[in-house]
């Protein structure tokens, strides 16, 4: 029975740096680490990987003080550092200077700034530590082009028939083509942005809503990283509804599966328009529970 074996996770513990401090063992969620008679870490045998086994969250390889314990083959010196204290401050003046960019420069993103936050999005949470959503980038404006115009097409002949998708109508329509004058600067479709991120899953079975949100939750953490590296983003609804119901062909350009899950999509690209301050929105339905309040709606 059982993957389980060392062999499997390539559990490794290096027994000249462990302190047998056990936090390996009561840091793991799959709890198939156990702490053996002469104190060190192994792995129990299990059957499968997720809740019948390890779950792949390597917590293990993360908590160990002395970098002691590998798992999947992975070097703990290689992992990045933990956050240093003023990450929360300058988090909050991304989170203030986040914003949709719906005009950019028709530029490509420099690749290795693409290729960091790609790597940065390998370890966004997902529910069960499923590792099922799969990301599509186009990182070539002159490719975002030409699924631009299919989509376009396919959209403007729909317009012309009074078909929309099932979010819009006439008047969310004509209000979107009126931002091409100006806010849009002539696409309604993808705000003209140089670049894509879709991320899409099969999404089918017990955990279905669950890989659905895996998906707008990993765009969420692509839209923060891509403002934490001065790009600018927009998350959009309607263009992925219109690549679902109206330009299928424009949405198999992008090489996403018929059968797979997608609704947030993210342009993203160099930002034609700087911009000088953080806003300072009031989102007033803040509920907090503290002693005075006794739970009663706090406004900020
Ligand atoms: C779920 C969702 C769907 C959105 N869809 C679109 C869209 O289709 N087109 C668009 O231009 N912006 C879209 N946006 C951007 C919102 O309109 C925008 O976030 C909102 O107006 C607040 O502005 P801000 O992002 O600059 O703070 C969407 C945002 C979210 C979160």
């Amino acid at each position: 029975m059982g993957l389980g074996a060392d062999e499997q996770t390539q559990f490794t513990v290096d027994t000249s740096k462990c302190i047998r401090c056990g936090r390996c063992v009561a840091v793991c969620t799959g709890m198939v680490i156990e702490q053996g008679e002469d104190g060190l870490p192994h792995m129990l045998p299990f059957e499968h990987f997720g809740w019948r086994g390890c779950w792949r969250c390597e917590h293990c390889l993360a908590v160990c003080p002395t970098g002691a314990l590998s798992i999947f083959g992975k070097n703990p010196e290689d992992s990045l550092p933990p956050a240093p204290p003023e990450t929360g401050e300058y988090l909050e003046q991304v989170v203030a200077n986040r914003r949709s960019c719906r005009r950019y420069r028709d530029e490509n993103v420099d690749p290795a700034i693409i290729d960091r936050i790609m790597a940065a999005m390998q370890n966004v949470p997902a529910g069960g530590n499923a590792q099922s959503t799969e990301y599509t980038v186009v990182d070539d404006k002159d490719r975002m082009r030409q699924i631009r115009d299919v989509a376009y097409a396919a959209m403007k002949e729909a317009a012309a028939h009074k078909r929309y998708t099932s979010s819009f109508d006439d008047f969310y329509y004509a209000k979107m083509k009126q931002s091409e004058a100006t806010v849009r600067k002539g696409d309604l479709l993808f705000c003209g942005a140089p670049h894509l991120f879709v991320a899409h899953v099969k999404a089918t079975g017990r955990w279905a809503a669950d890989y659905a949100i895996n998906c707008n939750l990993a765009t969420a953490y692509f839209e923060l990283l891509a403002n934490a590296h001065e790009l600018g983003t927009v998350i959009m609804s309607y263009p992925s509804d219109v690549l679902c119901e109206l330009a299928p062909e424009a949405r198999e350009m992008l090489g996403i599966p018929a059968d797979h899950y997608m609704k947030l999509i993210v342009g993203f690209g160099y930002p034609e328009i700087p911009y000088a301050r953080g806003v300072q929105k009031d989102r007033r339905k803040v509920h907090r529970w503290t002693e005075q309040s006794g739970g009663q709606l706090n406004l900020l």
